[in-house]
């Protein structure tokens, strides 16, 4: 799947949300898009789907322009699980199965990728349970809750393509390392699309296209990145440093008003 010189604007919008973007995406491969807030990862990843069509520029998908491929035919092969995916008040199994034909099977794999086995575990009427909390006997879910059931519905549909925008943002820590490491297996031989901020969870892709203001500021493996000093090295140290220089007071007791005996 690529990307060729690609612009698009939003209606109304008054200026472009992607500016000459160029990206390739191989089969199976996992490709990160990274950058800060409003820099296209969203936009791009839904021209690649074919839920959006370029200003100018293409989008391939082996070779043919996605506008000649089929709105259903494209539809069967992508599968989004959106960064504001949608809450159905629907059965659990509805919400997971969402359409496709009911494969219990598949079902139960689904939602142990995605770690909501233990979610579905917890509810009484367990896959039969009703996400309504307006109805008597209708519950509703943790934010992270609902994230793990929106991605065992990514991980059921048998789509070529998966699109994972932002699928940890609100799971806990132990739920995100696992889905990452889910997804780093390739899903299963899917080519994925994955959009994080997370930039210690992408190492593993296979290339990574960083935006910034609605271009491709930079693209390579994460190593390159790094070595490369630009945006992307910046926003890593950014992030890693969070995690390796503790502030000093935390690091002194004597530093903070904490009683010693506390300690
Ligand atoms: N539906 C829309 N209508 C008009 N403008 C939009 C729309 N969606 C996004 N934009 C604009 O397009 C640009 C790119 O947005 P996009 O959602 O692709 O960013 P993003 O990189 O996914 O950001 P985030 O990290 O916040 O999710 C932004 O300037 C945004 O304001
Ligand atoms: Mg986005």
């Amino acid at each position: 799947m690529t990307a060729d010189r690609v612009t698009f604007t939003y209606p109304g919008a008054d200026r472009p949300a992607l500016s000459e973007v160029s990206a390739t995406v191989g089969r199976g491969e996992v490709v990160a898009l990274v950058g800060e807030n409003g820099s296209g990862k969203t936009t791009l990843a839904k021209l690649l789907a074919g839920l959006y069509h370029p200003d100018s520029g293409t989008i391939r998908w082996d070779g043919t322009d996605l506008t000649a491929i089929h709105g259903d035919a494209l539809r069967r092969r992508i599968s989004v699980i959106a960064q504001d995916h949608t809450r159905w008040p629907l059965t659990v199994r509805e919400n997971i199965v969402m359409g496709r034909p009911l494969d219990e099977e598949r079902l139960a794999h689904a939602a142990a990728a995605a770690g909501a086995d233990r979610v579905i575990g917890e509810l009484d009427q367990g896959y039969d349970a009703l996400l309504d909390r307006r109805f008597r006997g209708g519950h509703d879910l943790s934010g992270g809750q609902w994230q793990r059931i929106a991605a065992a519905r990514g991980f059921y549909r048998d789509a070529t393509l998966v699109i994972f925008d932002e699928p940890t943002s609100a799971l806990d820590a132990r739920a995100e390392h696992a889905l990452f490491e889910r997804i780093r297996r390739h899903a299963d031989g899917r080519t994925v699309i994955l959009i994080t901020h997370r930039l210690a969870s992408v190492r593993f892709a296979d290339r990574i296209y960083v935006l910034d203001h609605g271009r491709v500021a930079e693209h390579g493996t994460h190593a390159e990145l790094l070595r490369n000093g630009g945006l992307y090295a910046d926003l890593y140290e950014l992030q890693a440093s969070a995690y390796q220089n503790p502030p000093r007071s935390s690091q002194n007791p004597a530093d903070q008003n904490i009683p010693q005996e506390a300690l």
